[in-house]
């Protein structure tokens, strides 16, 4: 059944959508996020706060490398994972990459209660998401074999599209 690689800004739906696939497929689901929070024992607010971002992006890295993804696995990124470009192999690697994307409204509304994204901790608006968004929208269109537009859809309906185009 091959693997399937998530990228996408943070609250486009990446993990969501791995837990579909999941339902849906019977996909292994790893999410990186977490396995960072297991390895370093610390939440990703405590290891930004404790440790700095440029720590987390290496024990990303780090984990990227290390990764074994046997088949029908589904790997959920971070959302900043495909901002370095040593990390683009090892995601390729693994699988075809699906860029969830989403609009800054959709963003917005996904993350507004939630606590767990340093980076928006105290930005949680559209306007500061859109630049945020525009600045990495490069990476993302780099890294990506292909996109999904979420704006508007049940995790189902992503799910079957991108199954669909995959
Ligand atoms: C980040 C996204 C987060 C998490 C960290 C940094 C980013 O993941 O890796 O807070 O730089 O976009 P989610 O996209 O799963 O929220």
């Amino acid at each position: 059944m091959g693997n399937i690689v998530l990228i996408g800004f943070m609250g486009a739906g990446k993990s969501t959508v791995a837990r579909t696939l999941s339902e849906l497929r019977g996909y292994r689901v790893l999410e990186m996020d977490a396995m960072i929070e297991e390895r370093e024992g610390m939440t990703i607010p405590e290891i930004f706060r404790t440790r700095g971002e440029a720590y987390f992006r290496d024990a990303e890295t780090k984990l990227l490398r290390e990764l074994e993804a046997s088949d029908g696995t589904v790997v959920s990124c971070g959302g900043g994972t495909p901002l370095r470009p040593e990390n683009l192999a090892p995601m390729h690697a693994i699988g075809p990459v699906v860029w969830l994307e989403a609009s800054p409204e959709t963003v917005l509304e996904r993350v507004r209660e939630d606590h767990s994204r340093p980076l928006l901790e105290n930005n949680k608006n559209a306007a500061f998401i859109a630049q945020m968004l525009e600045g990495r929208r490069p990476k993302y269109e780099a890294a990506a074999d292909l996109r999904i537009t979420t704006d508007g859809k049940t995790a189902r309906e992503i799910c079957r599209e991108l199954l669909e185009k995959l």
